[in-house]
């Protein structure tokens, strides 16, 4: 698959979101970080001001959620309008029937995995999914520098997704530029987010096409 370049907000000027949600319109995916200050020590944003972003991207939205009891808050999200509903594992009760919940719904259904959770345990679930996030940074912050000690779990999660032959994207986020993206996309991944990258470039359509055929060529390169 081609590679899917999704910019975080995170790194957007929060006073001008509409702005910043346009400046990155030929990305794939724009990518809305919501933390809660509970499961994460930081706090963005919340269902009122994601209802509006949903309302005026011009691309589709992929919300990532850093919360607390994700099986009460994220069908909200897919209510909202995004596209890709993407909660954690370490905080969900009940994923399997939260991720049915966000496909009924009509949005795709995101299992995210902080560094130091293994995969593992989730491989047999990944049908139940659309796509896995692996995180390449702890949650929380844009910024971080990337972990490379996650590429292992990158790599074991393409390789059971292959095998399964199922059509599950592997998404990282954290730290992904273009001095880190190869490694990620040699390792398996196909979505990739990036925050600080993207938002702090020059030209922000330039940025997503570089890091597009940078992690093009090094999939293609297998
Ligand atoms: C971190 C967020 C990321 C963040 C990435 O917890 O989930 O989406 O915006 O920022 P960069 O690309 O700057 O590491
Ligand atoms: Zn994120």
């Amino acid at each position: 698959m081609a590679a899917l370049i999704a910019p975080s907000i995170l790194s957007a000027d929060f006073a001008n979101l509409e702005r910043d949600l346009a400046a990155i319109g030929t990305a794939d995916y724009a990518h809305v970080d919501v933390m809660d200050n509970h499961f994460v020590p930081n706090l963005t944003l919340g269902l009122p001001v994601f209802e509006r972003l949903a309302q005026v991207s011009p691309i589709p939205i992929d919300a990532h959620l850093m919360i607390a009891d994700p099986d009460r808050w994220a069908p909200g999200y897919a209510e909202a309008g995004a596209a890709s509903v993407t909660f954690h594992a370490e905080a969900a009760n009940a994923p399997v029937r939260l991720a049915r919940e966000l496909r009924r719904l009509g949005a795709r259904a995101g299992l995210a995995l902080r560094p130091a959770t293994p995969v593992e345990p989730f491989l047999d679930l990944l049908p139940e999914f659309d796509m896995l996030l692996v995180m390449t940074v702890e949650p929380g912050f844009g910024g971080q520098s990337f972990i490379d000690g996650t590429l292992p779990k990158i790599a074991r999660a393409r390789e059971a997704v292959s095998a399964a032959g199922l059509d599950v994207w592997i998404q990282v986020d954290g730290g992904v530029s273009r001095s880190t993206i190869e490694r990620a996309a040699d390792a398996g991944a196909d979505v990739f987010v990036a925050g600080s990258a993207v938002y702090g470039a020059e030209s922000i359509p330039d940025e997503i096409q570089t890091l597009r055929d940078l992690a093009d060529a090094a999939s293609h390169a297998h």
